[in-house]
């Protein structure tokens, strides 16, 4: 019997097959996935990014909370129909400090992941609280109490300390200042401003909703969230290719 007949053994024993089968497959697995540990360019650094504000964060859990991701994507595919659409593709490095990442798998809606800017706040505004106003044949639902209810972010210092538990990059000094820089960043002209974009360069301190108040309301948090998706990487900066947008 020559050492090529020893297969036998696995052909004629489904259980020795199947304890084969998972040796086979463990290495393989190994071979594949470990190097991704160690290696140190697995998820590319790029400039520009850096972690949620304070009133962002507290954005970004409204859209989670309203399962906005049931209809939206906030992920670019490096296809041409899509980057001419949306925008540059989405790198891995802009989804770094999104826990959970918010790619989605539906589009019931477009593309979100460039939207910052794209519109200005009163259009958020507008369509949140009425989409049919502004697209008459949208079926996207209205979220109009969401300008009618304060934010509650009686608990963002946690919410941070989470975040930064699973590696978002928050300072103690970032969650000391969490509250206040939700205060700062939803007024116009905040003397504090700067200081607040000393800590998260390019966060855009503004009265998103023009409420007169001065009570930061759920709306504010969602609108200065969908404001700064997609801004925080200069592509023209990136590469040259990257000349989309
Ligand atoms: C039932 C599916 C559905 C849900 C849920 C939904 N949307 Fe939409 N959304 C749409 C559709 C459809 C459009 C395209 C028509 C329009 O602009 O209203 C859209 C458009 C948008 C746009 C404009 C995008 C662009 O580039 O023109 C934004 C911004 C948006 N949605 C944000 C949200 C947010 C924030 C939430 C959660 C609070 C949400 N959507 C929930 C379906 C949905």
């Amino acid at each position: 019997m020559s050492v090529w007949n020893k297969h036998a053994i696995f052909e004629k024993n489904s259980i020795i097959l199947i304890a084969g089968i998972l040796v086979v497959v463990a290495i393989g697995g190994l071979v594949e996935i470990a190097p991704l540990f160690y290696l140190k360019n697995t998820i590319e650094t790029v400039e520009g990014m850096r972690p949620y504000t304070p009133l962002e964060l507290a954005g970004r859990n409204i859209y989670v909370r309203e399962g906005c991701y049931n209809c939206h994507s906030q992920m670019i595919r490096p296809m041409r129909d899509e980057v001419e659409r949306y925008g540059h593709y989405s790198l891995a490095a802009e989804s770094m400090y999104d826990k959970p990442f918010q790619w989605g798998s539906k589009r019931i809606g477009p593309d979100l992941a460039r939207v910052g800017s794209k519109y200005s706040d009163d259009w958020h505004v507008e369509h949140l609280k009425d989409p049919r106003a502004v697209v008459p044949t949208s079926i996207m639902p209205a979220y109009a109490f969401l300008f009618a209810t304060p934010l509650d972010y009686r608990h963002i210092e946690s919410d941070m300390k989470v975040q930064s538990v699973s590696g978002v990059p928050y300072t103690p000094e970032m969650i000391a200042h969490a509250k206040a820089d939700v205060q700062i960043q939803a007024a116009a002209d905040d003397p504090d401003a700067p200081k607040l974009q000393a800590r998260y360069p390019k966060a855009v301190a503004r009265n998103y909703t023009g409420n007169r108040t001065g009570e930061v309301s759920e709306g504010d948090a969602l609108v200065a969230y969908l404001q700064m998706l997609g801004t925080l990487v200069d592509f023209k900066k990136y590469d040259g290719k990257a000349n989309v947008r």
